[in-house]
């Protein structure tokens, strides 16, 4: 679904009183530059952080915080029953303890007791109170609900602490926000998996300035680590180009150049792997030699006009070997991409169901490029092809809710336990 299709959808930002409460507003104006129709509702302590005024103005309808303020519209029964979701960043310990408890003394938790629409909680506190046996047991029990608690981001506090607790950036919300519009609950249910993820393109160097690459945002494989993330698997990202993207809370990041290199990092991790997703564009060949100064024109004419090519290994088939080899784990799933034309042998459809076969892994992402298609940008669509012979059409939607639908598919593909 491309923006503003349909009627703008009534979103809720709840605000809580925490310092990251100033990200609240980058939120709130991602959300309406998307076309949908934005509330908020601060908890009064979080207007200790950022006015009302500045929430009124960005989201163009007034502020309240009491179940008091404007009582003839009967808002904190009306907001909750119209809304198509509410998201709640920054949520500080006090408010999801509150919402635990059932409470509705102020207009953001009788908004929530009273909604039946998909509840996203971003928590954001210091990393003591975040591990608190406390707070989790609360994290836990709104998950048992049904709530969708994103995990914090990991990295500079307030002050100088550093660790779990941070809100993630707005962007990142916002995206989880569509994903939950689209229908997707994003359980919990990943905890305890581990996932492998390869994104971006590989660079193969001819010289200190020059290389051969493949296209690739790395968009997509970082939508996936950021779903997996957040439905509590341990994430690991070998990324090679991508753009300058968040790190999804929860993931780490391993940056690699070469092929080479992925391959080498890939094979690393991918023994504690219960999941490997490949979503990385790798160059299939890099230049023979590498010079280590700069090839100039005139005295290496030869060098630069003529380039001599060597194959760079295929890290999927090759990690597709090593699990019928028995070095991995036969349980471990493994998913390929395929960015295909069609061409007047075979359809792009074709080509993958070719690419799957020679492959060997259980599901490939097919999607169709070419004029303006995919790259770099943020909706995706495309065919999902299971070993089996199975073709799932995945309708267009951002790369977070494409993420989405490859992780259902990998739930419906065998149990992981
Ligand atoms: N891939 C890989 N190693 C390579 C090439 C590709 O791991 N050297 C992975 C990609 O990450 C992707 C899948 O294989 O998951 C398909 O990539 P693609 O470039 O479409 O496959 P190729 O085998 O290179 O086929 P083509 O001839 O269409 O380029």
């Amino acid at each position: 679904m491309t923006k503003q299709q349909q009627s703008p959808r009534r979103i809720i930002v709840g605000v809580s009183g925490g310092i990251a409460a100033y990200k609240a507003c980058h939120l709130v104006r991602d959300l309406k530059e998307a076309g949908d129709d934005v509330r908020v509702v601060p908890t009064s302590n979080a207007l200790n952080f950022v006015g009302a005024a500045t929430f009124e103005a960005l989201s163009g309808h007034p502020v309240a915080t009491s179940v008091y303020e404007a009582v003839d519209q009967v808002q904190h029964v009306r907001l909750g029953q119209e809304a198509d979701a509410i998201v709640i960043a920054p949520a500080t310990a006090d408010l999801m303890a509150r919402l635990v408890a059932g409470r509705a003394d102020d207009l953001l938790t009788a908004t929530v007791l009273v909604a039946t629409c998909p509840v996203i909680v971003a928590p954001a506190m210091h990393t003591e109170m975040w591990l608190n046996a406390a707070t989790q047991a609360n994290v836990d029990t709104l998950r048992s609900r049904g709530i969708i608690v994103l995990e914090p981001a990991h990295g500079r506090l307030t002050g100088t602490d550093t660790g779990p607790g941070r809100l993630p950036e707005a962007g990142q919300i916002a995206q989880l926000v569509r994903v939950a519009l689209a229908g997707h609950r994003l359980p919990h249910d990943w905890a305890g998996r581990t996932v492998l993820i390869t994104a971006g393109g590989t660079q193969e160097n001819l010289d200190p300035v020059r290389f051969l690459g493949n296209r690739s945002s790395g968009r997509q494989g970082f939508a996936l680590a950021e779903i997996a993330a957040h439905r509590g698997a341990q994430v690991t990202i070998i990324a090679g180009d991508t753009e300058d993207l968040p790190v999804p809370s929860g993931a780490v990041v391993e940056k690699v150049t070469s092929a080479r290199e992925m391959a080498a990092s890939v094979d690393k991790h991918a023994g504690s792997a219960d999941v490997i997703i490949m979503a990385a564009a790798v160059a299939d060949f890099r230049p023979k030699a590498q010079a280590g100064a700069k090839l100039k024109k005139g005295a290496d004419d030869s060098a630069l006009a003529s380039i001599e090519l060597v194959e760079n290994p295929d890290i999927l088939a090759t990690t597709v070997q090593r699990r019928s080899a028995g070095e991995l784990a036969a349980s471990t799933l493994i998913i390929g991409f395929a960015a295909e034309t069609g061409d007047e042998r075979l359809s792009a459809l074709e080509h993958a169901q070719a690419k799957l076969a020679r492959k060997g892994c259980d599901l490939l992402m097919c999607n169709e490029v070419g004029t303006g298609k995919v790259f770099g940008q943020s909706h995706n669509q495309g065919w999902l092809l299971a070993a089996d012979g199975r073709v799932t059409e995945i309708p267009e939607g951002s790369k977070h809710a494409v993420a989405a639908e490859i992780l259902a598919a990998v739930d419906d593909l065998a149990s992981l336990d």
